[in-house]
């Protein structure tokens, strides 16, 4: 990484012109400025693609903000907007999935065969009381049955919480306790490099830790045995056999503003928020920004990589690419898995026209060389896309030159769990700059402003901030609307503004670079980690009294976890200590928060106020001055 970003902002790749003309937006800034003039009907117009049991009154309502509504009055349900109205259509026969397994199997279903199985599913979950407005957690791997899990709560109204598949014990029940889910769907165990990851066990023991869940649905996927409460736990195929999972269900009909997932995310301080999105305005903005920015046709066969555990996946795995009736790739396993050439022989075999992935991944595949990719037939691919974090400009060329074979655009999207789709992002239209995510997406208003909310000049670093609500924006934090207040809308409260918790800065040509996190959140991998959730699962190890997670630059992750611990009285630093807390953070919080490093000091860098200061930890680790230290404790 020897590029910083921003650094090579006069290079401009364009469009190849032919794409950019029959593109479904051929012409960003009109597009941009129509919607600008009026959001509100720009919206409207965009809801009007969809279908709605009964049609909105109203399309915002900014009276109780930053508790903003949409589509009020409005009635529908986004799993008909998926499936339901495909089914009397030709689409009804159209591949909407194809799923190959890491050992190579595979599973395809048209639209008309995902229905049957939602509705299978859906009449499963109300057999076991789950009703509108309950919470269904899921931990699975990524096999079809989780699409099927999520798409079934959704039309009966329930609320899903899906838990990503390589996340603990301990962060699993935090999850189950704080949506309070009384029923829970697993998979025995999940493929990952040809070894088996044991959900089902993983699940014992968190349910052991929230005993709150009565009912738990397991779905076979890699045969090994497992245990199985009498009375609690099921399996799938079992329940799939029996009369009640008949393969038609109605759909609940719900408010636009009914709940339709809580999705956990890491904040500044303390445990996991749960992010909520509802119905109505997620269903059209997902939908809307598919299709604009990677220009999706019935032709395509639409790859987004990442795990369904993610907001990526929710948004552009399963909800939107249904909602548009595209065909969609998913894949079990691990992309190096048996050699780093399977991601490039999967879209050789299966004619992948769009490829979206992250920058670790890339960053990852880049250093087994280009001989892998080479050896296949890439031609299929006509767009590509970028997300989790800055890609850094030296990936970028090679994503664009060796799996693009210059002939791809770039489409390098910047959002988060909380804006539920893409909001600054290239359309197929814009020129690119290696590095930068470009543009607002049309009806998105942004700035980069300093801490007092004014604009910052072309070329400084400021805070990145959201001027105006928008249909997939976040409506609360569950359980916890303070806490929404607080972390989102309370740094520019005069303004009404959304705080990102991005700094960013904007290039001469009105380009936005964005820099990174201004707060404790770490990005390893594209996955966003908490300081304060590593902290809390290194202190709660006996020998460790206090603990302090920094982020270092790492050329594949992105970021390194590096820990520096204080130990408690009576402990003595032993040459199994550092592997043993490793494990431990691996079983409270999970693998992907495993620190690279731990070192063990005899105090933490604090200002007097008792503040652990990480960036003085920091600039120590990467050999940096220590900056302005007055504040510091003696
Ligand atoms: C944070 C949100 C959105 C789905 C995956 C991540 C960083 C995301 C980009 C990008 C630079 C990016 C930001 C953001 N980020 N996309 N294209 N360029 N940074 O969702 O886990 O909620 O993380 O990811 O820091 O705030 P998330």
């Amino acid at each position: 990484m020897t590029d910083t970003p921003g650094s090579n902002n006069d290079h401009w790749y364009d469009p190849p012109e032919d794409l950019a003309r029959n593109a479904h937006i051929p012409d960003y800034e009109a597009v941009y400025a129509q919607a600008q003039r009026d959001p509100e009907a720009f919206w409207a117009e965009r809801a009007r693609e969809l279908e709605w049991f009964q049609p909105w009154e109203k399309v915002l309502d900014d009276s109780q903000a930053p508790f903003y509504r949409w589509f009020i009055g409005g009635k529908t349900n986004i799993a008909h907007n998926a499936l339901d109205r495909h089914i009397g259509t030709w689409r009804a026969n159209k591949v909407a999935l194809i799923w190959e397994g890491e050992p190579g199997d595979v599973r395809s279903f048209s639209y008309w065969r995902m229905w049957q199985e939602v509705n299978r599913f859906a009449n499963i979950l109300r057999s076991m009381g789950v009703r509108k407005g309950d919470t269904v957690t899921i931990y699975m791997g990524r096999v079809p049955e989780l699409v099927f899990a999520m798409l079934a709560c959704a039309k009966i109204g329930a609320v899903h919480s899906v838990v990503y598949g390589g996340f603990s014990e301990q962060a699993l029940a935090d999850r189950i306790e704080d949506s309070k889910s009384r029923v829970l769907v697993t998979c025995d165990g999940a493929w990952l490099r040809g070894k088996i990851v044991p959900l089902k066990d993983t699940v014992d023991e968190a349910v052991r830790r929230s005993p709150i869940v009565e009912h738990i649905i397991v779905v076979r996927r890699t045969g090994q045995d497992v245990y199985m409460e009498s009375g609690r736990d099921y399996w799938y195929h079992d329940l799939r056999a029996l009369p009640i999972a008949a393969t038609r269900a109605e759909t609940e009909v719900m408010d636009s503003e009914d709940p339709l997932f809580i999705l956990y995310t890491s904040g500044t301080t303390g445990k996991p928020k749960g992010v909520l999105h509802t119905h109505g305005g997620y269903q059209v903005y997902v939908s809307t920004t598919l299709k604009w920015v990677f220009d999706l046709k019935d032709e395509d066969r639409w790859w987004c990589a990442a795990d369904p555990g993610w907001i990526t996946g929710h948004s552009y795995i399963v909800y939107a690419p249904l909602i548009l009736g595209a065909t969609s790739f998913m894949y079990e396993g691990a992309p190096t898995h048996p050699y780093p050439n399977r991601w490039w022989k999967l879209i050789e075999y299966y004619g992948i026209t769009i490829l979206y992935t992250a920058p670790t991944a890339i960053r990852g595949l880049m250093r087994f060389g280009d001989a892998w990719p080479s050896r296949h037939d890439l031609s299929s691919l006509r767009l590509l896309g970028s997300v989790g974090e800055p890609i850094n400009p030296e990936a970028w060329r090679w994503y664009y030159e060796v799996i693009g074979r210059s002939r791809c655009p770039i489409m390098d999207t910047w959002w988060q769990t909380e804006t539920g789709g893409f909001m600054i992002t290239p359309l197929p239209s814009v020129r690119l700059k290696p590095g930068s995510a470009t543009r607002p997406f049309p009806g998105i208003e942004v700035d980069i402003v300093d801490e007092a909310g004014n604009p910052v000049p072309p070329g400084v670093d400021g805070m990145l901030v959201i001027k105006k609500p928008w249909p997939a924006m976040l409506r609360t934090v569950y359980g916890d609307p303070q806490r929404y207040i607080d972390q989102y809308w309370s740094a520019y409260r005069k303004q009404g503004w959304y705080l990102a918790g991005d700094s960013a800065r904007r290039d001469k040509d009105g380009y936005i670079w964005i820099i990174g996190r201004i707060d404790d959140v770490i990005k390893v991998s594209g996955y966003r980690l908490g300081t304060a959730e590593i902290e809390s699962g290194l202190v709660s190890h006996p020998a460790v009294a206090e603990a302090a997670v920094i982020g270092v630059p790492d050329e594949i992750k992105g970021n390194a976890i590096y820990a520096y611990c204080l130990l408690a009285k009576g402990y003595t630093v032993t040459p199994t200590l550092e592997q043993e807390l490793k494990e431990h953070v691996r079983h409270e919080v999970g693998p992907i928060a495993v620190p690279a490093r731990i070192e063990f000091l005899e105090s933490l860098p604090k200002t007097r106020s008792g503040k652990i200061m990480r960036r003085v930890l920091k600039a120590r680790a990467m050999g940096l001055p220590e900056g302005d230290v007055s504040t510091m404790e003696e």
